[in-house]
């Protein structure tokens, strides 16, 4: 008999729904080809999920995604649920929680340019020509996000705020390990992006990674403090293969990757632990200023659905099979408006058209 695959799937808001739909009709087209009986458990999570049950993180959804093997998500937030205190709103009451509570230390976001969309990125040809393909390594279970102590105080004559960056030796240990295996396959670069000249934490990151580097003496590894980073990433992004950063600097720069490669609509992530358990998401948000309107760029959902064939399935002939009808769809001029280069033949084409040309290519 089969073995059976679990994935939850949680659209959660804005436009996670419309790109969720899309990247469903991509995992139907390809269960043919998995030996594992792979069986979807939709539940709600972020406003959604509060709309509902009154709380961003529903114990049915919880417990949905704890008998999964896999969590593919799409994305929270929203005006509608802004003025709610930091625990309750969608972002850290659903989507941090759940990287806490399954330990997804490791976030991998991989951008790279696809050739046809060279004008749609703001630098120009001639610096992206050298080649742009990074993959931000980020640590994601710990830093400011979830240091302690954190909170506002309220006194009467003085208001103040706090967040505390700390972080472990473990927990730089394991996210520099995942980043020196990523480097061997690739082109055997790390770079280290922290703001060492003032923080103690990322002192101690380096000497952490100063002491790992031995273990691999064929990568090499280099520092770099943030501010640079932004600069160099806009003036010789050629320069950077693996990018380990922190739990908040690689919040950022994945962001600034994302727009290099054209669109924050293209960039996929892995969320991973250390027992082959992942949370798969778009980097990018729930894209209020175009919910509802059937424009949202699927890809990134796509590529996370990838990602996780990739990594939870362990089946890249599959993921590659997504990836390749990704190309082809861009070649063929295919473009959700964010897409749009005006520089060749091109048909502007709704969320849901995206959707069903991808699945259409796929073989
Ligand atoms: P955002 O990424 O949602 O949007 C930024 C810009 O990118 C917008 O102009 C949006 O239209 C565009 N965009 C994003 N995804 C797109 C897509 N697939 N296709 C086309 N255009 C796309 O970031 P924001 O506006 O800062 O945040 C909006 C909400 O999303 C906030 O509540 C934020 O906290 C939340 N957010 C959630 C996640 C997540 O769930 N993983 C990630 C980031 C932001
Ligand atoms: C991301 C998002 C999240 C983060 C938010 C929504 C909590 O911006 O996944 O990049 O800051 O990690
Ligand atoms: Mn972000």
């Amino acid at each position: 008999m089969n073995n059976t695959f679990k994935i939850a799937i949680l659209p959660g808001d804005g436009i996670g729904p419309e790109v969720m739909k899309q990247a469903i009709k991509v995992l139907n087209k390809v269960t043919k080809y998995f030996k594992e009986n792979i069986i979807i458990n939709t539940f709600k999570v972020g406003g959604t999920a509060i709309n509902t049950y009154n709380e961003p993180l529903p114990k049915i959804t919880l417990q949905g995604c704890e008998e999964s093997n896999a969590i593919l998500f799409g994305s929270v937030g929203g005006p509608e649920w802004e003025y709610l205190p930091l625990q309750k709103k969608p972002e850290t009451g659903s989507l941090l929680k759940l990287r806490k509570h399954f330990n997804l230390f490791a976030n991998l976001r991989p951008s790279y340019i696809y050739k046809d969309l060279y004008s749609l990125s703001p630098l120009k040809e001639e610096i992206l020509i050298n080649g742009f393909n990074i993959i931000c390594v980020r640590e994601l279970t710990g830093g400011i996000y979830f240091g302690q102590p954190k909170g506002k105080i309220n006194n009467t004559k003085n208001v103040y705020a706090f967040d505390t960056e700390i972080y472990y030796i473990y927990e730089i240990e394991r996210i520099a390990k995942i980043a020196f295996n990523i480097a061997l396959t690739r082109q055997k670069k790390i770079c280290l992006i922290d703001k060492a000249n003032v923080l103690y934490t990322s002192v101690l990151w380096r000497e952490v990674l100063q002491k790992i580097s031995q273990q691999y003496p064929t990568v090499k590894l280099t520092y770099m403090y943030i501010d640079n980073a932004v600069m160099q990433l806009m003036k010789n992004p050629a320069q950077f293969d693996v990018i380990l950063c922190s739990n908040l600097f690689g919040d950022i720069i994945s962001d600034q990757c994302a727009m290099i490669s054209g669109s924050i609509g293209n960039l996929p992530s892995a969320s991973l632990n250390n027992n082959n358990f992942g949370l798969y998401e778009p980097a990018g948000g729930s894209a209020p200023d175009i919910a509802g309107k059937n424009i949202a760029n699927p890809i990134a959902q796509i590529l996370s659905l990838s990602m996780l064939i990739e990594y939870s399935l362990k089946n890249t002939y599959v993921s590659q099979n997504i990836n390749n009808a990704i190309i082809k769809t861009l070649v063929q001029g295919y473009r959700t408006p964010d897409l749009v280069c005006h520089t060749k033949q091109e048909k502007i084409v709704t969320t849901e058209d995206m959707g069903n040309i991808i699945t259409d290519n796929i073989i």
